[in-house]
This record gives C-alpha cells, structure tokens and sequence, in this order.
C-alpha cells in the first residue's frame, strides 16, 4: 500500500492550439505521474509540445481532453479562482527569460508569489536571499544582476512559497555553464529542503542526468521514460 500521494496525475490529455485558425496538436495522449521529492528531466525536439505541457500543469493552459490533477485538483474542471490559487501556493515556476519584474527590487520579486497570496515572510525571504547570494543585492533591480543573478533571484522567488511542485522551462538556456550549474544546484538544495517535486525542461543531457527520471517526448507524446 503506498502512503504518498501523487503530487501530479495526467491521463490521456491532448491540447490543441489555435483551434479557429490552423490547428496544432501540440500534446497529444500524455500520462505522467510525479510523487513528491522526484526530479524528472523532460527532453525533446523543440516544438515537440514540453511548454504546453507544463502551461497545463501551471493552470495557464486547460486540456482539451483528459485529466490533469495538481495537489489533487482537477485542473479541466477547476474554476477560474482555483487556478489563481494553485498558481500562488501550489506551483513555483522558473522560465528561461527568467520574467523577473523589473521595477520590483530583487527583494520584492522574491517575495512576489506571497504578497500576491496576501502573505508576508520577511525572514523567509532574507533566508533564500541568502541561499542565492543575493542578500547584499536585495535592494537592486533585475535590469542590475547579471543574467546568473537573475535566474538566482527567478529561483528564490520560485520557492519561497514552498510549493510542492517547480516547473522549470530551460532555466539556463541564456547562461553560461558555471552561471547555470550554480543555477540548478540551488534549484535542487531548494526544492529537496521542501521535498517539492521538479519537472525540468532542458535541451542538455547532463542537466537531464541529474534527474531521477528522464521522459522523452516527440510529436506532442512521450517516446520514453527511464529508468
Ligand atoms: N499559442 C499557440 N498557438 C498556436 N500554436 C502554438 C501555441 N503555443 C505552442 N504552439 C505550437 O504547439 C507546438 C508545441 O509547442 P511548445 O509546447 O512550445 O513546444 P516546445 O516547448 O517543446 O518547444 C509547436 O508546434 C508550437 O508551434
Ligand atoms: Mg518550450
């Protein structure tokens, strides 16, 4: 008998974009299923649909078919405001263009995802801000950091809210080596601290070593998964 729950269920969804024009199949008959604390790598081509999938694990986007649960909700189903909620305290998010907002202080992006859920944690931000090395930046805009910095900041800020599920988007497709593997170290310490699970989009096979799990997608399905 298995005490964890899954913190994310797909079965059989497909996402269509662009309906009225041409349309794209960009997933087409997933299943995954993520337990807390597992890292998963997902690879593949670009434009083989690995956005799409993890805009409909944010709620951003909704399936077209199929069921999508996140910390046991039904995502197809869930109404506009719970989506609002699973996206400010179930969901951390780190993209590639990092989407720092840029007249909020490296502070205040971090402690964006709790204003936004009306919370404050001064001493959980200092605390990641420390994490990251950005404790004596703290009061600078993003368009000061360096491209490494911002994604540092893009991380604290994904995981100050101790979601239970990080979404990351070729966190360090605009950075250089050394910049990204501090990048995803943290993103590690991080999210092991709080035993979040992580699904990892990246185009490098050694970034996707590191993951429990690798799943290979193409065409809008998975091709593989090991182990
Ligand atoms: N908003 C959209 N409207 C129309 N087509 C889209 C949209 N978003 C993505 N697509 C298409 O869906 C497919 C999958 O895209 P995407 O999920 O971004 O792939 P990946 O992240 O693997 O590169 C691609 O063919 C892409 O052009
Ligand atoms: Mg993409």
């Amino acid at each position: 008998m298995s005490a964890v729950l899954p913190i994310v269920v797909v079965r059989g969804v497909v996402k269509v974009h662009a309906k009225d024009k041409a349309p794209v199949v960009a997933v087409s008959g997933i299943d995954l299923t993520l337990n807390p604390g597992e890292s998963v790598a997902l690879v593949g081509p670009s434009g083989c649909g690995k956005s799409t999938l993890l805009n409909l694990l944010s709620g951003v986007d909704r399936p077209d078919e199929g069921e999508v649960r996140v910390g046991g909700l039904n995502l197809a189903r869930a109404k506009e405001h719970e989506l609002v909620d699973l996206r400010r305290r179930v969901v951390g998010v780190v993209f590639q263009q990092f989407h720092l907002v840029p007249h909020l202080t490296v502070a205040e992006n971090v402690a964006l995802p709790l204003s936004l859920a009306g919370r404050r944690d001064d001493a959980r931000v200092l605390a990641l801000l420390e994490r990251v090395g950005l404790v004596k930046r703290a009061g600078h805009y993003p368009g000061e950091l360096s491209g490494g910095e911002q994604q540092r900041t893009a991380v604290a800020r994904a995981l100050v809210h101790r979601p239970a599920l990080v979404l990351a988007d070729e966190p360090t497709g605009n950075l250089d080596s050394a910049a990204g593997a501090a990048v995803l170290d943290l993103l590690d310490e991080l999210r092991r601290e709080t035993n979040a699970a992580l699904l990892l989009v990246t185009h490098d096979a050694a970034i996707a070593a590191r993951a429990d799990r690798t799943v290979r997608m193409k065409d809008g399905r998975i091709v593989t998964m090991e182990p």
